[in-house]
């Protein structure tokens, strides 16, 4: 699937040092996500400092928590060489007035930072909406004060190219409208968020950079996931089905209702980091958005032969939604088990990539479409997390046979 004219991957990969005078101190939320590791790990390569808020979690400090992610995500990062030099983690909830750290830190925090990343957001997309409405407007609400009690107002907001709901067409990376309704709780709140940043801005309060990925999907080098992240648990459901039924086959197909035709967008994590970077120290990218995207998003058909391949499941199948009623017992529990998901397999808008292609020019990275290799290569992550979190199952239960204590490791820390 690789374009022609792409250049090799490794286009994605070195991180440009920024020149010492144009490094920025910056405060950024979220880094204990999915994005946020492999941004915050960018940024700190770029030459950049960063403070990034972290929520408390029972037994670990703000610093033990960033520290772990990131050596999840890359084992070899130099976590002594940035700590406490380029990197600050402070304890804090970005839902909670002051984000909960108080006012003399909260000014002290201010006064230092030259950009704020507001990336912390709740993903999951059909949670209640009282959560969605906290963390994903209040938070935004938050950081767009945060911003603009720094020296130079500068808001960089993670939103998504799913602000666009229920759209068909091309979508402007200009334009927000909210008039076609939304597949899910999580895409309706993210809309009226960004919205918020963009009303900010029109008042003079803040001075924007809205990116909008599109899926987030693993590292193009090692794969990368975490494992709450839709397509990692897309993937591992198919892989757990697959070991259910591997001998156990009647006709042999089986069906996941979806249009074959229908495009899906995926980005790779880093590639979105790097963007993210790339933008921020550009001048002309303030006041815009950007649509993080494929600009030839792949259908629906060719995912799933890279996922049948993958996965050695040749009978793997889309089926029309007329067929929805025939499934078998198994299928319809697949179906509803990752029913959050079927919207997305009927149709989505185009991104329009006009204003990054303008801003970036010959500086727009190229990146690892999805092919056979990408999907391999994240279903190997997946498979090698799948074992680990087997293991430790096991392990768990041997260890209450023993009556000794058990603790819980995350899968992702
Ligand atoms: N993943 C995608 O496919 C995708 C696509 C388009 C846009 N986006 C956007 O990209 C951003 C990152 O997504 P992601 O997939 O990396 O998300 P994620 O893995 O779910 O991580 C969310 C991050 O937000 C933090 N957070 C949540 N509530 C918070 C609060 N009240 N206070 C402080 N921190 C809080 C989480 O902290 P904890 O570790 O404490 O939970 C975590 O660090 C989000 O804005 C998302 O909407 C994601």
């Amino acid at each position: 699937m690789k374009n022609q004219e792409q250049e090799p991957r490794d286009a994605v990969s070195p991180h440009g040092q920024v020149p010492k005078e144009e490094t920025k101190r910056i405060f950024l939320t979220g880094a204990t996500g999915f994005l946020g590791t492999v941004l915050l790990c960018d940024l700190l390569k770029r030459g950049h400092t960063v403070t990034a808020l972290v929520r408390a979690q029972k037994g670990l400090s703000a610093g033990d928590r960033l520290k772990n992610r990131l050596l999840d995500y890359d084992p070899e990062f130099p976590w002594d060489q940035f700590s406490e030099r380029n990197l600050f983690a402070v304890e804090g909830d970005t839902t909670q007035l002051f984000f909960g750290i108080g006012k003399r830190l909260y000014d002290e925090y201010a006064a230092s930072t030259d950009v704020v990343i507001h990336n912390a957001a709740c993903t999951a997309l059909e949670t209640d909406w009282k959560s969605l409405e906290a963390i994903n407007i209040g938070g935004t609400r938050e950081a767009i004060e945060f911003a603009s009690h720094t020296h130079a107002k500068a808001l960089v907001h993670v939103s998504s190219a799913y602000v666009a709901g229920e759209r068909t067409g091309v979508v402007r990376e200009d334009e927000l409208l909210m008039t076609e309704g939304f597949r899910n709780g999580y895409e309706r709140s993210k809309a009226i968020a960004e919205n918020e940043v963009r009303d900010a801005a029109a008042s003079g309060r803040i001075r924007f950079l809205i990116v909008r990925p599109s899926i987030i999907v693993g590292d193009s080098r090692s794969g990368y996931m975490c494992p709450n992240h839709h397509f990692f648990d897309l993937i591992f459901r198919l892989l757990t089905i697959r070991r259910m039924i591997r001998d156990k086959t009647d006709d042999g197909r089986f069906r996941i209702p979806g249009d074959p035709n229908a495009t899906k967008n995926f980005i790779p994590v880093d590639y979105v980091a790097k963007l993210i970077s790339l933008l921020l120290e550009t001048d002309e990218a303030w006041g815009k958005a950007f649509h993080l995207t494929d600009p030839a998003p792949i259908r629906l058909e060719m995912l799933n032969l890279y996922v049948r391949t993958a996965l050695d499941w040749p009978d793997l199948v889309w089926c029309p939604k007329e067929d929805i009623k025939e499934l078998s017992l198994l299928e319809r529990r697949f179906f509803r088990s990752i029913k959050i998901y079927e919207k997305y397999f009927w149709q989505e808008a185009f991104f329009d990539q006009s204003q990054l292609k303008s801003v970036l020019g010959v500086r727009l990275p190229v990146f690892d479409q999805m092919s056979q290799e990408t999907v391999d290569r994240m279903v190997k992550f997946i498979q090698a997390k799948y074992a680990g979190r087997d293991t430790a199952r096991k392990q768990r239960s041997a260890r209450k046979k023993d009556g000794k204590i058990s603790t819980v490791q995350p899968l992702c820390a």
